[in-house]
């Protein structure tokens, strides 16, 4: 018999002793990018009120439609979660054809909140956004952007850049944000929308050139970035919100043990200093909750699927 069709009574008490064994926490992105580095954190700190290792396994391609099936028939039982974000559990809904629905999911907790970069390659001639627009719609046949997947939110916001700007330019897909980090900062690409928490070390050591954030306030871990509305783009805000999940069924005793797990790591001076060197807000702990999450992926599909379907943006 499969977990899905065990009885209530057999869940209930295998929940009175969850976790037993180790948590498989699925990250649907390459590791050493922006999502993978937040679960490892997290997962750290989980370990010390569940008493058991949460272990990362990266689930790579498809901007994580391909973690998303996975975790979506994972066994209910609180032992496989996934980590996911404003791309997996928003964008993905809208942009692909899936065989799962990004909603049915048992919510554990949402966990921070941060603005993409815009940058460049660090020989990039452009010295700010208005010069990066001039040289992209000079260059636009040649120029490239590196993003996490067909579909992901660097694609989105390259999309919504695009025609904000009247620029043109190519896609390149990676299997996350890190490996194409990685190659803008060895000059194979030109640009990115990346996630704050990606770049912010690179542009710090200027290994990238930072050229706006994607927020209607500058990070206080990098006060020298403007704003989108400060360089010349305004209103380009993309919040990029991660959250925890369980596949659909896990029973509420177990997403709530989970749920305490990750708000405890949440609350962990330590943590909040990492988060926040990476430009990342944790919420209060009243919007960390399984039904803050619920609410919040709800409201940001609600914003989003209309933009994106308008915008046309497919997964290709
Ligand atoms: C990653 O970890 O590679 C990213 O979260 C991908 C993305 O920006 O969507």
């Amino acid at each position: 018999m499969g977990a899905a069709t065990l009885p209530v009574a057999s869940l209930t008490a295998r929940a009175d002793t969850f976790p037993s064994r180790p948590i498989t926490m699925i990250v649907p992105f390459a590791a050493g990018g922006p999502t993978d580095v937040l679960a490892r954190i997290v997962a750290e700190y989980m370990r010390r009120s569940l008493g058991h290792p949460v272990v990362i396994e990266n689930v790579t391609g498809a901007s994580g439609t391909v973690a998303g099936l996975r975790a979506s028939r994972a066994a209910p039982d609180g032992y496989t979660i996934t980590i996911g974000h404003w791309g997996t559990h928003c964008l993905n809904g809208a942009i692909y054809q899936l065989q799962y629905d990004v909603r049915a999911f048992e919510p554990v907790a949402l966990i921070a909140s941060g603005p993409q970069l815009v940058i460049g390659r660090p020989d990039l001639p452009a010295q700010n956004l208005k010069e990066l627009i001039a040289w992209l719609k000079a260059n636009g046949d040649t120029a490239t952007s590196g993003t996490a997947g067909p579909g992901s939110g660097a694609h989105v916001a390259g999309v919504f850049f695009q025609q904000l700007t009247a620029t043109g330019f190519s896609f390149v897909p990676y299997r996350g944000a890190g490996p194409a980090l990685n190659d803008l900062m060895a000059g194979h690409i030109d640009i990115m929308f990346d996630q704050a928490s990606n770049s912010l070390a690179q542009v710090r050591s200027g290994t990238v050139k930072a050229y706006a954030v994607t927020a209607s306030t500058r990070l206080a871990s990098a006060p020298e970035i403007p704003t989108v509305d400060e360089a010349g783009l305004p209103g380009l805000y993309i919040a990029y919100w991660h959250g925890i999940w369980a596949p659909k069924g896990t029973p509420g005793e177990i997403v709530s043990t989970l749920s305490a797990a990750v708000m405890a790591a949440l609350a962990e001076p330590n943590v909040h200093q990492r988060f926040a060197e990476l430009g990342q807000e944790i919420p209060p702990s009243d919007k960390q909750v399984p039904a803050a999450l619920r609410s919040h992926q709800a409201a940001e599909i609600e914003k989003w699927w209309p933009i994106v379907r308008s915008a046309n943006i497919k997964a290709e």
